[in-house]
C-alpha cells in the first residue's frame, strides 16, 4: 500500500512522479507521454499491486464498532428487486473480494467530530473503521447522519475533535496544513454539484486540475485527452459546462478527479442529481475506475444502487456506525 501513496516529503522532492494506482509507469516531468500510450488508458488494466496482494489472513472487521442492525428487514419503499436494477450489472460479484490486509488507505480510530456549532450533538461519534487499497466501500444513512462529515475528515477538510484520521499512513489529526495540499494531490473527490468552472472549457477545466499543481504542459495535453477518453468525452473537450448535460458534466468531474491518477477516489453523493439511467453510467465509470485499482468511497442515499451493486456497505446513523458489510444492501432505514 505504501507505494501508492507517496509521503509528503517525496511529494515536495519529485513533484512529478506520478501515481502508481492507474498506471505503475513513472513518467518523468519532461517526458511527453506518447499518443500510443495515451491511447491505451492505463486505467483499464487491473493493478497488480492490489490483485496479487498476498493475503494469509483476512483482517477481522472492528466487530466492537460494528453490528448488524437492518439488514434482513424488508425496504418499505417501491424499490424493485436487485435483478430489476439498471445497476444490475454492476452486482460485482466476479470482482475478486479485495483482501484486507497491510496498510489501510484510511483508518479511523476512535473518531469523534463536533461542529462548533453544535456542541452537544457530535456530527461523528466515536467511529472506527478501516478501508483497504482497492475497496469500492459505499458510506450509507440518513440525510445529517455524518457521511458527508466522514469524508470530509478524508480529505482534511476538517480535523476530528478526538480520536485518529490516518490515510496512507499519515495521521490526518496531526498533519500540518501546508502538507495538506500534498495529501489532496493523492485524493480524487467528485461531488453532487460537479464544482466545474462554468467559463472554462471540458478540456480547460480538466487542464485546470494539472496547472494548479504545476504539471507541464507536454503532461497535461497528452494526459487531460487521455482522461476524457477515457470517461467517454472524447468529443466534447471543447464545449462549455452549460452545453452538457448532467451526465456528461458529472464525468467531466470524474475526469478532472482522476487525472493525475490519484489512489483514493472520495465521491460525495456523485449521482445526486442524476436520473437512474445517467446514474449508471457514472456508476459503471467508478466501478471501472476501482476494478483499476483505485480505492473508492462513495456515500450515496441510493438505495437502489447499494443494492444491487452489492459492494461493501458502511452505513451511519446519527453519527455511529450501525452496519459494516461486505457484499452488503442499503438496510432499512425508514423514510429517507
Ligand atoms: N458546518 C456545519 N456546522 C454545524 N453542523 C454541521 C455542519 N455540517 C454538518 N453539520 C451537522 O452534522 C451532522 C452530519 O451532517 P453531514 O455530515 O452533512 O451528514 P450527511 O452528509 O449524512 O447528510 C448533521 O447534524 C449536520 O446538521
Ligand atoms: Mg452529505
Amino acid at each position: 500500500m505504501a507505494s501508492h501513496f507517496r509521503s509528503a516529503e517525496r511529494q515536495g522532492a519529485e513533484e512529478e512522479t506520478k501515481l502508481t494506482a492507474v498506471s505503475d509507469e513513472v513518467t518523468p516531468q519532461d517526458e511527453v507521454v506518447v499518443p500510443e500510450a495515451a491511447a491505451e488508458p492505463a486505467i483499464a488494466e487491473p493493478m497488480p499491486e492490489v490483485a496479487a496482494e498476498p493475503a494469509p489472513e483476512v483482517a477481522a472487521p472492528e466487530p466492537e464498532a460494528v453490528h448488524v442492525v437492518t439488514a434482513s428487514e424488508p425496504a418499505e419503499t417501491d424499490q424493485q428487486p436487485a435483478t430489476e436494477s439498471v445497476y444490475s450489472s454492476l452486482a460485482g460479484d466476479d470482482a475478486p473480494a479485495v483482501q484486507r490486509t497491510g496498510t489501510p488507505t484510511v483508518s479511523f480510530k476512535n473518531v469523534t467530530l463536533i461542529y462548533p456549532a453544535q456542541p452537544n450533538k457530535p456530527a461523528l461519534d466515536d467511529v472506527s473503521l478501516d478501508i483497504y487499497p482497492g475497496e469500492f466501500v459505499f458510506v450509507v444513512g440518513h440525510s445529517g447522519s455524518g457521511k458527508s462529515s466522514l469524508l470530509r475528515l478524508i480529505t482534511r477538510e476538517l480535523r476530528a475533535t478526538s480520536g485518529q484520521v490516518i490515510v496512507a499512513g499519515q495521521d490526518l489529526t496531526k498533519m500540518r496544513n501546508k502538507k495538506v495540499p500534498y495529501l489532496r494531490r493523492q485524493i480524487g473527490t467528485v461531488y453532487q454539484d460537479f464544482k466545474l468552472l462554468p467559463d472554462k472549457t471540458v478540456y480547460e477545466n480538466v487542464a485546470f486540475a494539472l496547472e494548479c499543481i504545476g504539471k507541464p504542459k507536454s503532461i497535461i495535453k497528452a494526459q487531460v485527452p487521455e482522461v476524457l477518453r477515457l470517461v467517454g468525452l472524447a468529443d466534447r473537450m471543447k464545449h462549455f459546462p452549460d452545453q452538457l448535460s448532467g451526465g456528461e458534466q458529472q464525468r467531466v468531474s470524474v475526469a478532472r478527479a482522476m487525472v493525475n491518477r490519484p489512489p483514493l477516489l472520495v465521491c460525495d453523493e456523485p449521482t445526486g442529481n442524476l436520473d437512474p439511467a445517467i446514474s449508471l453510467g457514472i456508476m459503471k465509470l467508478l466501478d471501472m475506475i476501482n476494478r483499476a485499482g483505485t480505492t473508492v468511497v462513495m456515500a450515496t442515499h441510493d438505495r437502489e444502487m447499494v443494492d444491487s451493486m452489492r459492494k461493501r456497505v458502511i452505513a451511519l446513523e446519527a453519527g455511529h456506525v450501525v452496519r459494516d458489510q461486505e457484499r452488503g444492501g442499503y438496510g432499512y432505514y425508514g423514510a429517507l
